[in-house]
C-alpha cells in the first residue's frame, strides 16, 4: 500500500517507519528540510532507541522521506502526524492540522479514495473539521471522494517501538464501509505478527512477543478521537492516585512500593503506572488533560476527577520541596545536585518537565543546582534559559560539594553510578530517590542518609 505520514515529528517518524517495515511503501512528508535531509541519511530526527536503527535498514527501501505535497497524489492512506501544542487557555492549537488538511485538499487524487486519518491527538470533532478543509480546497466531497478516519496512536516516549509492534490495542474510529476494508489491510501483518521472526522484531525490544495479538477496535471516528483523551487523562488520574497515597504512607509508616504492587495484583486495578514520583509530566499529560479540561468547562461539564489529578500533581511537585527543605532545614547557601531533567528515561524530551518547576523552586528559596541528563540537557537548557543551574556532562560531578542529591527521572546509568565516589563527592550524603529506585540498603550501608517517596527511610 502506499502511505504518506505528515510529519516526522515523535508521531509521524515512528509511524512511517512502522509502516515501511511493515510492507507498506512509506514516505514521511514534512517541511523541515533538515529534518528530511537527517531521515534521508539513515538518521532519526528524534532520539528514541531504536529507531536510527529502522531508518537506517529501511530508507530508499520501503521508507522515504520528501517534503514535496506531491507524493499525496499516489497515496492509500495519509496519516496526518503534526503537534497539536496547548495554546494559553489549554485549548490544543490545531494550526498545523488545518495546514496538513489544506495540502491535502490542494494534492490529493480526485480519482482514487484516498483515507485520511488522524493519528495526532486531536479534540473531539477534528475529523469533521479536516474533511471540511480538504472539501473546500478541493472541491471534493467527504465519503464519495475520500474518507475520514481517526487512529489515535498510544506510544510512550521511550518505549514508542516497542508500543507501536506490540500494542495492546488499535483503535480505529471509522465509519466508511470500503475505507474498513482498506484500514484493516493496512494493519493485517501487524495484527498477525507476520515476518516479525525474520524481521527480528521480536529481539529488539523488552516486550514477551507470547503475549496476545493486539485487539483491533473499529468504532465511530468522535469516540476513537476521545479514547486517545480519556485514555491519557485516565493515567494521570492512576499516577496522582498513586502519589497521594505515597504521601499518606509516609505518613502511616507504610510503603508505597509494596502497597502499589499489592493494588496491582487485582487485574481490574492493573499494576502499570502505579509507580511514584515527583509527579507525572512531559509533552502528552499535561496537554491533554488541559485540553480536556477547557473544553469541559466549555460546555459546563465539570470533569472534577481530572481537576483533582492536575491539582494533586502540582502538590507533588511542592511535596518534594518541601521535603528537602525539612531535611536540610533551610535551602539557602545548600548546593543541591539534580540527576534527570526528562520527564522519563529513555528519551530526550525536556518539554513541561518536573524538573524545570522543582528546580525553579529550589533556586527561588535559595539553593544553587547543578544538574545532569543523559539526553536531555541541550533541550532543558534551551527552554529553561532564565534558570541559574550549572549543568555538568558526567552524572558523577553532580555529586561535587553537594548538601543533597535528588533523583528526578530514572536512567539507568544513575543506578549504575559509583555511589560509594559520590558519598565521598558530597558535602552531606543526603539523598532524595523520587522513583524508588535505588538500592536503599546498600546506599545506607555505604553512609547515605537515603530517602525515598512512601517508604520509610
Ligand atoms: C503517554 C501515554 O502513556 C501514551 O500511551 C501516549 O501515546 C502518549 O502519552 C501520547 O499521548 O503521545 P508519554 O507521555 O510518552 O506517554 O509517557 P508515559 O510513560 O506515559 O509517562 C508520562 C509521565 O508519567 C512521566 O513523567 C512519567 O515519569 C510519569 N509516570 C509514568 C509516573 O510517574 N509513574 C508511572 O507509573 C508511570
Amino acid at each position: 500500500m502506499n502511505v504518506v505520514c505528515i510529519g516526522s515529528g515523535y508521531v509521524g517518524s515512528v509511524t512511517g517507519a512502522a509502516f515501511a517495515v511493515l510492507g507498506h511503501h512509506t514516505t514521511v512528508l514534512d517541511i523541515d528540510q533538515h529534518k528530511v535531509d537527517q531521515m534521508n541519511a539513515g538518521k532519526s530526527p528524534i532520539y528514541e532507541p531504536g529507531l536510527d536503527h529502522l531508518i537506517e535498514s529501511y530508507i530508499g527501501r520501503s521508507l522515504f522521506a520528501t517534503t514535496d505535497y506531491g507524493v499525496i497524489y499516489d497515496a492509500d492512506v495519509v496519516f496526518i502526524g503534526v503537534g497539536t501544542p496547548s495554546k494559553g487557555d489549554g485549548t490544543a492549537d490545531l494550526t498545523y492540522i488545518r495546514l496538513a488538511a489544506q495540502s491535502i485538499g490542494h494534492h490529493i487524487n480526485p480519482n482514487k479514495f484516498t483515507v485520511i486519518i488522524n493519528k495526532s491527538t486531536v479534540p473531539v470533532g477534528t475529523a469533521d473539521l479536516v474533511a471540511s478543509i480538504i472539501e473546500e480546497v478541493s472541491g471534493l466531497q467527504v465519503n464519495t471522494h475520500f474518507a475520514m478516519a481517526s487512529n489515535p496512536e498510544f506510544l510512550r516516549e521511550g518505549y514508542a517501538l516497542e508500543d507501536v509492534f506490540f500494542p495492546d490495542r488499535i483503535v480505529m474510529g471509522i465509519e466508511n464501509a470500503h475505507s474498513k476494508k482498506v484500514m484493516k489491510e493496512l494493519y493485517f501483518n501487524l495484527l498477525n505478527r507476520v515476518d516479525y521472526e525474520e524481521k527480528s522484531l521480536d529481539f529488539h525490544f523488552a516486550h514477551n512477543p507470547n503475549v496476545a495479538l493486539p485487539t483491533y477496535y473499529e468504532t465511530d471516528i468522535k469516540s476513537a478521537e476521545m479514547i486517545k483523551y480519556a485514555s491519557n487523562a485516565f493515567l494521570a488520574v492512576k499516577i496522582s492516585y498513586i502519589n497521594e497515597i505515597a504521601r499518606l504512607c509516609e505518613t502511616l509508616g507504610a510503603n508505597v512500593t509494596e502497597v502499589a504492587t499489592g493494588m496491582g495484583m487485582d487485574s481490574r486495578i492493573g499494576s502499570k503506572f502505579l509507580q511514584v514520583s515527583s509527579g507525572w509530566s512531559g509533552s502528552c499529560f499535561p496537554k491533554d488533560t488541559a485540553e480536556l479540561l477547557a473544553t469541559s468547562q466549555k460546555y459546563s461539564c465539570e470533569l472534577t476527577v481530572i481537576q483533582a489529578a492536575v491539582h494533586s500533581n502540582q502538590q507533588m511537585h511542592e511535596y518534594v520541596v518541601d521535603k528537602i527543605k525539612r531535611k536540610l532545614k533551610t535551602l539557602t547557601g545548600k548546593n543541591i545536585g539534580i540527576l534527570g531533567l526528562t520527564f522519563k528515561p529513555n528519551t530526550d524530551d525536556a518539554r513541561k518537565t518536573q524538573a524545570s518547576v522543582i528546580i525553579k523552586e529550589l533556586i527561588d528559596a535559595g539553593a544553587r543546582v547543578k544538574a545532569h541528563d543523559p539526553h536531555g540537557m541541550v533541550m532543558f537548557q534551551q527552554l529553561n534559559a532564565g534558570l541559574d543551574v550549572q549543568y555538568v556532562t558526567s552524572a558523577i560531578d553532580v555529586t561535587h560539594n553537594v548538601d543533597a542529591v535528588i533523583l528526578l527521572t530514572h536512567w539507568d546509568e544513575y543506578l549504575l553510578m559509583d555511589w560509594s565516589t559520590a558519598k565521598d563527592n558530597m558535602r552531606s550524603p543526603y539523598v532524595l530517590d523520587t522513583r524508588n529506585v535505588l538500592k536503599q540498603g546498600p546506599l545506607q550501608k555505604l553512609g547515605f542518609d537515603y530517602e525515598g517517596l512512601g517508604i520509610s527511610s
